[in-house]
């Protein structure tokens, strides 16, 4: 039987999960939508209302969270999981803030989270983490996890833009956050790499203790130097263990040729992983825009359908516990 699904937010993740939906499985459109803007007109073939309970308080198998504000967020996925339905969510601000909490309530109730479009929008990061590493160490995580800010750097660097007008195609485009500044001084960066450090390392890495600095200060004379060094600028995100436990930290770089994520331009992201058994892998992939990151949504919907729930397996049956990184250290 169909499920019934039920969805938070329509913007451009939820519009891009929607098309994604109407073209291939019809049976996993949303029933009913729940927006904000009372002003906006709405096309009268789909059925929105504006009262998040309408989902909350109804019998629906899925709730997919794809609004911007973590609060309200936070919300929805928390009251969803103690009615111990399945949920997917790609608000990674807000689920950087509270996995510890939703694997309790995961345990409690019996429900599933899935989130795969919260970092790196189309690079199937997190299941890969999630399934592929089991009988493995990771030692080392690292890439470019903003597409926005990745994409102001190369215009940068390709187009000879000015940094203002860079974000404001970034913006256009559909990459950049509600709020842009969240791009912009790399705090998107950490939620999403205190993710991947859970799903890598098997600790809860809070987004407070990752040294972050974003591209807020990078200018056009700084790329220009930069290209005079035959070198590139790149927003790098990097975790490791090292003796002292983990290190993470995110900055922007020098990177030069020889360096595969020199080669990383526009809104794509890339991860490259460290492991024993594997040595380096490298993925790379549209990591923001409609489509990419509806992708990624719709791909967890077919797989919480399917009965898929991630295993967490470097937990060991155990919650996470806070660990709070040595400062210092950074390589
Ligand atoms: N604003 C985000 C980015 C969207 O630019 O990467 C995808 O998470």
């Amino acid at each position: 039987m169909a499920k019934q699904i039920g969805l938070f937010g329509f913007g451009v993740v939820g519009q891009g999960y929607y098309s994604i939906a109407k073209k291939h499985q019809q049976n996993l459109l949303p029933k009913t939508i729940v927006v904000q803007n009372k002003k906006k007109e709405r096309n009268p073939e789909l059925s929105f209302s504006f009262d998040p309970n309408d989902i909350l308080d109804s019998n629906y198998d899925i709730g997919l969270e794809l609004i911007s504000d973590p609060e309200e967020a936070y919300h929805i996925v928390s009251t969803l999981l103690k009615s111990g339905k399945k949920v997917v969510s790609a608000n990674k601000k807000m689920l950087a803030a509270h996995l510890p909490e939703f694997l309790q309530l995961e345990k409690e109730f019996g429900g599933s989270l899935l989130y795969e479009a919260a970092a790196a929008a189309g690079i199937p990061i997190i299941t890969t983490l999630d399934t592929h590493f089991a009988g493995d160490q990771i030692e080392k995580l690292e890439g470019i996890l903003n597409g926005s800010s990745n994409y102001i750097l190369s215009q940068l660097f390709e187009e000879g833009l000015t940094f203002e007008e860079a974000l404001k195609l970034a913006q256009d485009n559909g990459f950049a956050e509600a709020d842009p500044t969240l791009d912009i001084n790399g705090s998107d960066v950490s939620s999403k790499l205190a993710i991947l450090i859970l799903h890598a390392f098997g600790k809860f890495v809070p987004e407070k203790d990752i040294p972050t600095l974003g591209v807020q200060h990078i200018r056009k004379e700084d790329v220009i130097l930069a290209q005079k060094l035959g070198l590139k600028i790149k927003l790098i995100a990097k975790a490791q263990i090292t003796a002292d436990g983990i290190t993470a930290f995110i900055l922007p770089s020098l990177v030069n040729p020889k360096n595969a994520l020199y080669w990383v331009e526009n809104e794509y992201n890339s991860v490259k992983i460290i492991s024993r058994n594997l040595g380096e892998q490298f993925y790379k992939g549209k990591g923001a825009g409609s489509l990419p990151t509806g992708a990624s949504v719709y791909a967890d919907l077919t797989k919480s359908e399917r009965g898929y729930s991630y295993s967490y397996d470097k937990l060991n049956g155990e919650l996470p516990k806070t660990f709070q990184p040595k400062s210092g250290n950074l390589e």
